[in-house]
């Protein structure tokens, strides 16, 4: 797909300097161009029309996932959370956003070294417009059982988001394609349902509310976090984490996926089996309609989890 002018226009973060985004440039012979050797976060600001402001989504959450990431990695950590939240601000003000955008801020290995290097370390930060999904929400996706395994703390800990990780989620999202459907729902190493490949998973049966615990080889996931909270807290649902089985999934009502990039995303159908009555079903509805609310700055019951962007309405 072309970049829009827009997107070829916008400005990096680099190392503390703002370039344009065809000056942004990592070394060939990093570790992160080599062997994916960076721990990233993908945050996500809506603009409020209203209040002519743009609100950035839990980014404390964001960087406290970042720093865990950036420790298990092995690389120390030279940023404050002050320092994170202003330079991603920054960014995105100078490139006058006012609609809504996905942000990219990724800390990687620079230099020249090998796969096992932790320095020296370099961070971008990347925005790009996204716009939100319509409420309601209308077609779902059609979503296959991979035969890749979702990757487990015993190799590679899914609890964190690693550049690497997202190897295992290509081998999946490539083979749901190649068959011919819209997304792939990975199992883990027991057999359980764990996530998709860029998302987190849902599924709805009466009034339960169901999602793998934390154990079952998943990102801790903060939209996953927000669904759980809305679904309890706002449509008094009974909310449940537990190990799911593969013929759960045949059986339940309604079922989607969640994330910062994905947002609410219904799922039709599994392994051809119609989910409810294939199209988005009634709760998932109502959540997506609520997260919209929250993220956007309209519920201010929820307004610890957004942050303005601008020091006062554009
Ligand atoms: C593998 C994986 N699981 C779950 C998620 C959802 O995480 P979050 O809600 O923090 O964006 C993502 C998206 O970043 C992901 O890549």
């Amino acid at each position: 797909m072309k970049d829009s002018k827009k997107n070829s226009d916008r400005l990096i973060w680099l190392n503390g300097k703002l370039v344009p985004v065809n000056e942004a440039k990592i070394g060939i012979l990093s570790p992160t161009s080599q062997f994916g050797a960076n721990v990233f976060e993908g945050i996500r600001c809506y603009w409020n029309e209203k209040e002519r402001q743009l609100y950035a989504f839990r980014l404390d959450d964001h960087y406290l996932r970042l720093v865990r990431s950036m420790r298990l990695f092995g690389l120390k950590n030279p940023y404050s959370m002050e320092e994170l939240k202003e330079y991603l601000k920054e960014t995105v003000r100078m490139n006058h956003y006012k609609e809504d955008i996905a942000v990219r801020q990724t800390v990687f290995v620079d230099g020249m070294g090998s796969w096992f290097s932790t320095e020296p370390l370099g961070m971008f930060i990347a925005p790009i417009g996204k716009a939100r999904k319509k409420v309601p929400l209308s077609a779902g996706e059609r979503v296959c059982i991979s035969s890749w395994e979702r990757i487990s703390e015993r190799d590679l800990s899914p609890r964190v988001k690693v550049g690497a990780n997202y190897i295992n989620s290509r081998a999946a999202y490539l083979e749901a394609v190649n068959k011919g459907f819209d997304a792939a729902l990975f199992l883990n190493r027991m057999g359980y349902v764990a996530e998709g490949t860029g998302s987190c998973f849902f599924m709805i049966k009466g009034n339960e509310v169901i999602t793998p615990s934390l154990t079952d080889s998943i990102l801790e996931s903060i939209t996953r976090d927000t669904v759980i909270q809305i679904a309890k807290d706002e449509l008094k649902l009974k909310v449940t984490e537990r190990h799911i089985d593969r013929s759960e999934l045949f059986m339940c009502d309604e079922a989607f996926f969640c994330g910062s990039a994905v947002e609410i995303s219904p799922i039709s159908a599994i392994e051809g089996f119609n989910v409810g009555e294939g199209k988005p079903g009634k709760y998932t509805i109502e959540i997506h309609k609520k997260y919209i609310e929250i993220v956007a700055g309209d519920n201010i019951k929820y307004s610890n989890w957004i942050e303005p962007v601008y020091d006062c309405g554009v």
